[in-house]
């Protein structure tokens, strides 16, 4: 049998290499590797002993390797195993396939998210396409919950046809477990499913090495059940490696209110507060580089209105230094109204970075910030103020902001984003949700910030604060 699985292996290579890269981004066909069909089925429990035949379904069965995985997980007892693809292409291939082993299935060629038969399936298994999808895509009215992505509209439909007991297993990028996007999301799936399953990669690169996706990817079951007390937790370092295995109450790992998911529960439940709740507000930096091509400057020009251009790269050593030659324009002319507004103006603040490469030893880099004249904050940086989204107040003091910043610098708030997003990007509404002590205690310490200090000492200078 596992000779079916190592077939449907080389006909996913076969397809990978049949298809052209357009078409394959279009379609977001990054088909799942053997290791990982074989996870993705393990993860299914056994049959009760009552269950003789069981309903399978398959949302966007790409060559098929998935549906093979589930047959050779549940040998015998197969009763059908429904494939959904819009690709003509890999559909004709997935038939073949399935047909080939003996499988009974049936194809439908189709969009999964208007053609999913309504089921009920008892276990349903999917990689669905990562793709944004619109507020106005006329598909989002069939989908029991709006969807920021096809991939939760693709586990949503899932979910919504699973018989009662019923399981889905879906690999999918970490991105639903947090988050604004992905709040309708969260609520239909936990508020009506059980989270029984996580698994997660410690390598965000190796799962689909060979279809580059640069996504964090996770393998989640859901089950149609009230909530199971427990969640088990197995994480690998690549698709192939040995897993570990941990489990933890489901209360620990869903946020009550905000419905995030997290990997590991909270290390120290002391810090009641967050960012939100103490009253600050995270915000993009205004200034979008490349739509002001014709405002921005390398050296500073003779004209009215020009401004300091700040990007992380001005912080080398945690505190502003500007101008400075890191190969981005320094200067910004604010001379008319839309381009005012975009100025950030004096006060004290703390700049958080939205972007680190997976090489970078931290997520989350935070620097102290005080000006005395508006400055233009570029697009790749957030800014912790304490005002709204549409009215931006200064921090009370320059203590609290450097206190702040060696707060979010610590190993702790990390290590507190790494368990709830698998994303190398720290979007506002992340930091809105992050432990914040009170800001009291926070301008306490702010006097031990100095440029450059390093991160044993941030951790031992915030021990107090936990
Ligand atoms: C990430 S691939 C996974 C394929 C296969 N399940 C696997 O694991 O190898 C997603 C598949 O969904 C298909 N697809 C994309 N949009 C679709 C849609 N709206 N309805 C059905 N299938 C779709 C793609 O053609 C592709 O085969």
């Amino acid at each position: 049998m596992a000779q079916a699985l190592q077939q449907a292996a080389i006909t996913r290579i076969n397809a990978i290499q049949a298809t052209s890269e357009e078409k394959r981004q279009a379609l977001a066909q990054h088909l799942t590797p053997m290791e990982t069909a074989t996870l993705a089925a393990s993860m299914f429990s056994d049959l009760k002993p009552d269950q003789q035949f069981i309903r399978c379904l398959d949302l966007g069965a790409g060559s098929g390797i998935l549906s093979i995985a589930l047959y050779e997980r549940y040998d015998g007892h197969i009763e059908t195993i429904e494939a959904i693809e819009a690709d003509p292409v890999l559909a004709t291939v997935c038939d073949a396939e399935l047909a080939s082993v003996g499988v009974p299935h049936s194809l439908t060629l189709g969009d999964a998210l208007t053609g999913t038969p309504p089921g009920p399936y008892d276990r349903i298994v999917l990689n669905p396409p990562y793709k944004k999808m619109a507020a106005d895509d006329a598909r989002q009215d069939g989908l029991p919950c709006h969807s920021a992505n096809l991939y939760s509209a693709f586990m949503a439909i899932g979910l919504s046809r699973l018989a009662e007991d019923g399981e889905l297993v879906a690999i999918v990028p970490r991105s639903w477990m947090n988050g604004e996007y992905f709040a309708p999301f969260r609520k239909y799936a936990l508020g009506e499913f059980s989270l029984d399953r996580i698994h997660v990669y410690g390598s965000r690169t190796e799962v689909f090495a060979d279809t580059d996706v640069l996504q964090d990817t996770m393998l989640v079951r859901f089950s149609r059940q009230t909530q199971s007390e427990t969640i088990v937790v197995t994480q690998s370092a690549g698709k192939a490696d040995a897993v570990e295995r941990r489990e933890h109450a489901a209360c620990d790992l869903i946020e009550p209110e905000t419905l995030v998911v997290r990997i590991a529960p909270k290390e120290n439940d002391a810090i009641e507060g967050t960012i939100a709740s103490e009253g600050l507000c995270p915000s993009t930096g205004k200034v979008v580089d490349f739509r002001n091509r014709e405002r921005i400057y390398d050296e500073r020009p003779e004209a009215d209105g020009v401004r300091r251009l700040v990007y992380a790269g001005n912080f080398p050593h945690g505190a502003l230094e500007h101008p400075l030659p890191i190969g981005k324009p320094q200067w910004y002319r604010a001379d008319d109204e839309a381009s005012i507004r975009q100025l950030t103006q004096p006060g004290c603040y703390v700049v958080v970075k939205r972007f680190s490469s997976k090489e970078e030893r931290r997520r989350v880099v935070a620097y102290p910030l005080k000006i005395d004249e508006p400055v233009g904050l570029e697009n790749h940086l957030n800014f912790i103020h304490g005002g709204k989204p549409r009215k931006v107040v200064p921090l009370g003091s320059e203590a609290l902001s450097r206190g702040l910043a060696l707060w979010l610098n610590t190993t702790y708030i990390d290590d507190w984003f790494r368990d709830v997003s698998g994303s190398t990007q720290v979007n506002a509404g992340d930091i809105k949700a992050m432990p914040c002590p009170p800001l009291e205690s926070l301008e306490a310490i702010g006097g031990k910030w100095r440029p450059g200090i390093s991160q044993e000492e941030i951790d031992r200078v915030c021990e107090v604060l936990r």
